[in-house]
């Protein structure tokens, strides 16, 4: 049986350092779905139409070194508020989850829409202060002139469509446990997931 980690949250929460960190921990792949809607918002950045962009995404756009950016972002969760190019992103989440092993994939959907029956859900969250604070610190150490007020600003902008939005929007599973970073270091917020994620994996074993 597949042993699926659901992972959800609003940008800069943190999920995506802990679905790295737990993945590493027990051995299991992980995908950032995150990234599928980026490769194709680089894509239609780059003029491409964002339909037929998602409907011919391959593994290696995932590569693609500019998909990090701000503006990959915000055209990211533009794109991503297209159903059609969520449906057509469907197909390579699940044959990802299928794979032999443990999977983890984060992203905005994965509890509620991508994998329903995933054996743990979490849904990660801290303030948005909090969020653009580490945004930014990031962004500074990627040597990127911003400011912290516009970090905060796009944070918000993003975490309005994501939430708003009429096509599979973020939100937190009934059955996800949340755990709120805000007051928490990495290696604390790590460590709660791990707790989570063996005591799932016992219940599984006994079944
Ligand atoms: O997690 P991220 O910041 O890399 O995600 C970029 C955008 O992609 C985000 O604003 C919303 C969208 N997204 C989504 O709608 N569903 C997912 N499963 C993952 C990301």
């Amino acid at each position: 049986m597949k042993f699926v980690v659901a992972i959800d949250g609003p940008a800069a929460a943190g999920k995506g350092t802990i679905a790295k960190a737990v993945a590493n921990h027990f051995g299991f792949s992980h995908l950032d779905s995150g990234l599928l809607y980026r490769a194709v918002a680089a894509k239609t950045l780059k003029g491409a139409d964002p339909v037929a962009a998602s409907e011919a995404l391959h593994e290696d756009d995932l590569k693609a070194d500019n998909l990090r950016s701000p503006e990959v972002a915000q055209m990211a969760s533009k794109v991503a508020a297209l159903e059609d190019v969520r449906l057509a992103l469907i197909d390579f989440q699940h044959s990802f989850v299928q794979q032999d092993g443990g999977a983890v994939i984060d992203g905005r959907d994965i509890g509620t829409v991508i994998c329903p029956d995933a054996a743990v859900k979490l849904y990660i969250t801290a303030s948005p202060e909090a969020r653009a604070k580490r945004r930014f610190q990031e962004l500074l150490n990627g040597n990127k002139s911003v400011t912290l007020e516009a970090v905060f600003k796009d944070v918000k902008e993003r975490d309005e469509r994501d939430v708003t939005r009429h096509a599979s929007p973020l939100k937190a599973a009934s059955d996800a446990i949340t755990i709120n970073t805000t007051e928490l270091t990495i290696e604390a917020a790590v460590k709660a997931a791990i707790k989570v994620i063996e005591t799932a994996f016992e219940r599984t074993k006994q079944l």
